[in-house]
């Protein structure tokens, strides 16, 4: 792990994919409860590894006093504003400003300039999948305002940020945070794009008008590779695959591939591999950045 990984964020994610569990779950009762989620949502958590999903509806089991499983799941259908709380259980968030800083510095220096003159004069696409609360997709616009302002250029561009969260999606609109998410943010930057006021920063306008936020679900292999999920020259999904079954993450990165242009860059997280097979239509960018170039 390089020291630039937030070793507490590192272990939040990790404990909960690696903590046993005594759970009152039998495989039964929790595969008809996941089918359940995905009648309400739309949601395949059985893509999700298991450690991972029996200890955060052990949190929901916790929190609504339910004893097993096959209780929870009788009071999910009782209670219809249960299904926010667990989606926000099953989906961890942790996430901030400039994750891995030497990725974006990265991006600034070896990565963006070329694909700038590869694709001169096309609006620049970058898709953030699975963005949380908004902190990648800004930091993405926060680095093309500067990229663009330094070298004097006028791209269009076009930023997304997706989630399964839908609430996450909200407070993302709403780009106020907390002193921790910005403990990367260079001290120029804050005072740049940051209003601080009752105790939060306020993202600037100039930076949010760069970000579209909207729904989209990775595994679900039917989305089309046209109109906005297409030609991206930049897709950023960090930190998302990590809690994926092995299956389910070459999948999404199948599909994901066909949503970038040749030529264009795929970043993972610190923590997640390229499979093998994906590299014969990948190479490394830059070594030790998890920015990957398609190449066919
Ligand atoms: C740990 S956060 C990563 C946030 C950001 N990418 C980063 O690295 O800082 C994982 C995000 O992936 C989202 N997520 C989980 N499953 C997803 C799916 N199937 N499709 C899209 N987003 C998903 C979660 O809701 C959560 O916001």
């Amino acid at each position: 792990m390089s020291p630039d990984y937030c070793v507490e964020d590192y272990l939040t994610e990790n404990a909960m994919i690696t903590t046993g569990f005594d759970d009152g779950m039998k495989a039964g009762s929790l595969h008809a409860l996941l089918e359940h989620i995905r009648g309400l949502r739309a949601i395949d958590f059985a893509a999700y590894k298991p450690g991972t999903i029996r200890r955060c509806l052990q949190l929901r089991l916790a929190a609504t006093g339910m004893p097993d499983c096959a209780s929870y799941h009788k009071y999910l259908s009782e209670n219809p504003g249960e299904i926010d709380a667990l989606i926000d259980s099953l989906t961890i968030k942790v996430s901030h400003f400039f994750r891995n800083p030497f990725v974006f510095e990265a991006l600034h220096e070896f990565v963006l300039p070329g694909i700038i003159d590869a694709f001169k004069d096309d609006t620049l696409r970058i898709w953030c999948a699975g963005c949380a609360t908004g902190e990648e997709p800004y930091s993405l616009a926060i680095l093309l305002k500067e990229f663009i302002r330094k070298e004097a250029i006028s791209p269009k561009v076009f930023i997304i940020g997706t989630d399964i969260d839908r609430q996450a999606l909200k407070d993302a609109e709403k780009a106020l945070y907390s002193a921790d998410s910005l403990s990367e943010v260079k001290k120029g930057r804050l005072d740049r794009y940051f209003t601080f006021k009752d105790g939060l920063y306020s993202l600037s306008e100039e930076i949010r008008s760069m970000v579209t936020f909207a729904y989209h679900d990775v595994t679900d292999l039917s989305t089309p590779k046209e109109g906005v999920f297409s030609d991206y020259h930049l897709i950023f999904c960090r930190n998302v695959l990590i809690y994926f079954e092995q299956d389910a993450c070459k999948n999404v990165l199948n599909s994901l591939s066909g949503f970038i242009l040749k030529s264009g860059c795929l970043a993972l997280g610190e923590a997640e591999a390229m499979p093998s097979e994906h590299m014969l239509d990948f190479e490394e960018a830059l070594p030790k950045t998890k920015l990957f170039r398609r190449v066919k």
